[in-house]
């Protein structure tokens, strides 16, 4: 398929209405231009209210920004509230707002750690309890949260991190249990890729590092890192109808980073 008919490609969501968490950039708002171009109304929501604006604006249609820091349960109420109040509705709810920390065990201060949990696994299931009683009603709704490779695998120097994505995976399958007999579906995205500018933070602490070791996603089955756009259709496709039979799931958007380790050479015998 060529690159032009990728772009085009798009899930339906007509007449559906989507709440994506952290989509003032990256992946977040990608998802939601993809998911505008099949038609789905949107909430956005981040901490970075003028690129959040800007997002928005730059979609146009039915797409609104509303300030949203996802580790505070009053601002959720609140978010939830707007969406409700305009479209009557909740389709799917996409967590993706996450915070990043690059350090090891031994680096990385309790508050430190607590922050990232607050963000990354706290965050998701504060969305979740708020987004429940609408999705209750309905009888149906969807909800995605993105989580990572490193939440599949283990990983050196992003413990606080990986812990987070570790848990929200558990939250995905305990929730997907509890909430099925409801209509309700939750499953889970792990991207080994996404936005650089989550890394922007330790360009300096990652410019020491050896050409060798940049190129450690060299040896997945498909080398390199997953495109935001291919990261963003599995968020889709599971926030969409197409995932109807799907709960509880991860879904590596990983060029097989969490399959195996492609050993050069061994191709040749
Ligand atoms: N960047 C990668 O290489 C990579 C790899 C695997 C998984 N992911 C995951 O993909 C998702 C999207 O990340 P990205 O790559 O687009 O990075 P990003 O840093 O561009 O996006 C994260 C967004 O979350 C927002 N955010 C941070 N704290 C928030 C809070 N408290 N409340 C609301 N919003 C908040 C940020 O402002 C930002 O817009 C995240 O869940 C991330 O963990 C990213």
């Amino acid at each position: 398929m060529s690159e032009a008919a990728r772009s085009d490609f798009h899930f339906e969501f007509e007449d559906r209405v989507l709440l994506v968490t952290g989509a003032a950039r990256g992946l977040g708002a990608c998802i939601a231009e993809r998911a505008a171009a099949g038609g789905a109304r949107l909430l956005l929501g981040d901490i970075r209210d003028a690129q959040g604006e800007a997002v928005a604006k730059k979609i146009g249609g039915a797409v609104r920004y509303l300030h949203l820091d996802v580790a505070q349960e009053e601002e959720w109420t609140r978010w939830v509230e707007a969406a409700l109040s305009e479209w009557g509705r909740i389709d799917a709810l996409v967590n993706n707002a996450a915070i990043l920390h690059i350090g090891t065990l031994e680096n990385t201060p309790a508050e430190v750690a607590l922050q990232v949990l607050r963000v990354n696994t706290l965050g998701p299931y504060l969305g979740i309890r708020a987004v429940l009683p609408a999705m209750k009603r309905q009888g149906e709704g969807a909800i995605v949260n993105i989580a990572s490779i490193d939440g599949m695998t283990g990983m050196n120097g992003v413990s606080a991190y990986a812990t987070s994505k570790w848990g929200l995976r558990g939250l995905t399958k305990s929730a997907a249990m509890e909430l099925g007999r409801h209509g309700i579906r939750v499953n889970c995205v792990c991207p080994a890729g996404g936005n650089p500018e989550m890394y922007e933070p330790w360009a300096e602490t990652l410019s020491g590092i050896s050409e060798e070791t940049r190129a450690y996603t060299d040896n997945r089955a498909i080398p390199g890192n997953a495109p935001m756009e291919a990261i963003a259709d599995g968020a889709l496709f599971l926030a969409s109808d197409a995932s109807r039979q799907c709960t509880g799931i991860d879904l590596p958007v990983d060029g097989g980073a969490s399959v195996g380790h492609f050993i050069p050479g061994f191709n040749d015998f």
